[in-house]
């Protein structure tokens, strides 16, 4: 048997604890070695798991010296954090987005860089078996060659979630919280993004910050995507409640992705390629045949793949870098609609 990996878990907050149960269920592979929050909550919840606490990742590195770090603090500490822990070279997995901002986010890739530790960052989704069958289709050809995609991020958030002031105010909105999600899946799926162009309100709701948008986005291979996004809509299509990966948000058996090729077109998650007959056009009856695969954790297969990391038997899936592209795309997402304008996303700043 191999040796076991020492994890500390930075942050014990709301998703922290759902890496802890995750590492927890890997212990062939991990040693949970410390937990480090500040908070009497932290300090509690280590407390009453018999794992070590430290106020903070200076302390946690002066009394021990584990093999990699999970980072699930507030966005605004990603940096500093990491920071911190790969000049230690200690390799993370830090959760998304990388930073509140790409150029916050370059000191941690650089830092990464100069001290050759890995980053992984937690967009977990891409582990999830549906989204890697999509991305092995759409590379084999199987939906000939992508044109056009269409993306839907409509859900009801319910007023209590507001309570907390951030959410109301810029940056705070469905852009940067939930479509970085589907901008990384896309970028993933469809390749890099040259250009977006958007428009969002804030009419139903009144805050600073958007709640409804619409982006158009080019794609460098040429393929197109329209993508809808609201948390003001009662509806089912949204990743969160087609992909059952949260328990909180019961799922339906819908899709909010059509990925549409010269030979098929693929819906996300329900999983299903529709195709005509040998001729493949118009006038032949369409059918759907299904692909799906067995349903598993993505943030258990993600834990699984930074232990790999850490073994240096695999490069980051979601490397700093690439996360600091899908941070770009929402950035540049949210200058179009308050410009009112194309943003290219590696247009020189004037
Ligand atoms: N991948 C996903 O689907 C997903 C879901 C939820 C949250 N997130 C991300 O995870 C991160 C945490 O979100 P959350 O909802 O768990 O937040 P949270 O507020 O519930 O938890 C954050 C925890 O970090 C602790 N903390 C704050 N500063 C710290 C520091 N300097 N060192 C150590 N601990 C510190 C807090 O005390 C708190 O316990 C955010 O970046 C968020 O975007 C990702």
């Amino acid at each position: 048997m191999r040796a076991k990996k020492k994890i500390a878990l930075v942050g014990a907050g709301l998703i922290g604890r759902r890496h802890f149960d995750v590492m927890r269920k890997l212990d062939d592979d991990i040693i949970i070695d410390s937990i480090v929050d500040p908070s009497e909550a932290g300090q509690d919840f280590a407390k009453s798991r018999h794992i070590p606490w430290y106020p903070s990742i200076g302390d946690m590195i002066l009394a021990s010296s584990p093999d990699g770090a999970v980072l699930a603090t507030p966005n605004q500490v990603h940096v500093v954090n990491g920071v911190e822990c790969v000049n230690a070279g200690i390799p993370i997995l830090v959760e998304k987005p990388i930073a509140t901002s790409c150029s916050a986010a370059e000191e941690l890739v650089k830092a990464a860089a100069d001290n050759d530790v890995p980053v992984l960052v937690g967009h977990h989704r891409r582990h999830n078996p549906w989204i890697c069958r999509a991305k092995e289709m759409i590379k084999s050809g199987g939906l000939g060659r992508v044109t056009s995609v269409h993306g839907s991020f409509w859900l009801y958030k319910p007023e209590d979630y507001f309570e907390q002031e951030w959410r109301r105010k810029d940056g705070g909105g469905p852009i940067m919280v939930n479509l970085i999600h589907d901008i990384d899946l896309l970028r993933y799926l469809c390749g890099e993004i040259e250009m977006v162009q958007a428009i969002s309100s804030n009419k139903e709701r009144g805050f600073e910050t958007e709640d409804t948008a619409v982006a158009m986005i080019a794609f460098k291979s040429g393929a197109l995507c329209s993508f809808n996004l609201s948390d003001t809509i009662v509806a089912p299509w949204s990743w969160e409640l087609t992909a059952s990966e949260n328990p909180e948000y019961p799922a339906t058996s819908q899709s909010c992705y059509m990925i549409g090729g010269t030979r098929a077109s693929l819906s996300i998650p329900d999983m299903k390629v529709w195709s005509h007959g040998e001729h493949g056009h118009w006038k032949e009856p369409i059918h759907a045949k299904s692909v799906s695969e067995p349903k598993r954790d993505p943030l258990l297969l993600q834990m699984k793949h930074f232990i790999d990391v850490i073994r240096k038997e695999a490069e980051p899936i979601v490397s700093a870098q690439d996360a600091v592209e899908s941070l770009r795309a929402v950035e540049s997402i949210k200058l179009s609609a308050l410009q009112n304008r194309p943003v290219y996303l590696h247009e020189k700043q004037t």
